[in-house]
């Protein structure tokens, strides 16, 4: 059984994993009409992948005899500016998502609930992936500067780009 603050904390995750999702495709959407296809095709993965965070957290808090709950979410931004800013941003909404990670486990002990504490490792481990993964690409992107022909290259190369390939670079 969940305690009220565990379960409380747990359905915020749930949102924060749900209003990402909702970033990750509004950024889709947004490289899709600047003809930037790879970029587009990367951030439909990405938005779904955080679907899939969320799932896991519903399917969690009901097995345990909690209800998650599912709200209304805050509508992102249409407008990102440049390909450069949208990864910035990408990269700032998962440091986001990892405090927020962080501030649940926290909870977690202080309810001595070692069970979701176990579960959330995952969690843990995923963001930490996702860090490099963020970071890879602003390395990329920093290389690329201004460069048309690089930009090409980049759109058509960033699908490739994964959270295991990502993981290697770094030596994670
Ligand atoms: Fe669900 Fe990108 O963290």
């Amino acid at each position: 059984m969940l305690t009220k603050q565990v379960e409380k904390a747990l359905n915020d995750q749930i949102r924060v994993e749900a209003e990402s999702s909702q970033v990750y495709l509004s950024m889709a959407s947004w490289a899709e009409v600047k003809g930037l296809e790879g970029i587009a095709q990367f951030m439909y993965k990405h938005s779904d992948e955080e679907r899939m965070h969320m799932l896991k957290l519903i399917k969690y808090v009901n097995e345990r005899g909690g209800h998650a709950i599912v709200t209304d979410l805050s509508a992102p931004k249409t407008e990102y500016g440049s390909f450069q800013k949208l990864f910035q941003e990408l990269y700032e909404h998962e440091i986001f998502v990892s405090n927020q990670i962080n501030e649940l486990v926290h909870v977690t002990l202080q309810e001595k609930d070692y069970a979701t504490h176990n579960f959330l490792q995952w969690y843990v481990a995923e963001q930490i992936e996702e860090e490099a993964l963020a970071r890879t690409i602003l390395d990329k992107i920093k290389l690329i500067g201004n460069d048309k022909g690089g930009l090409y290259l980049f759109d058509r190369d960033v699908q490739q780009i994964t959270v295991d390939s990502a993981a290697s670079d770094t030596g994670v």
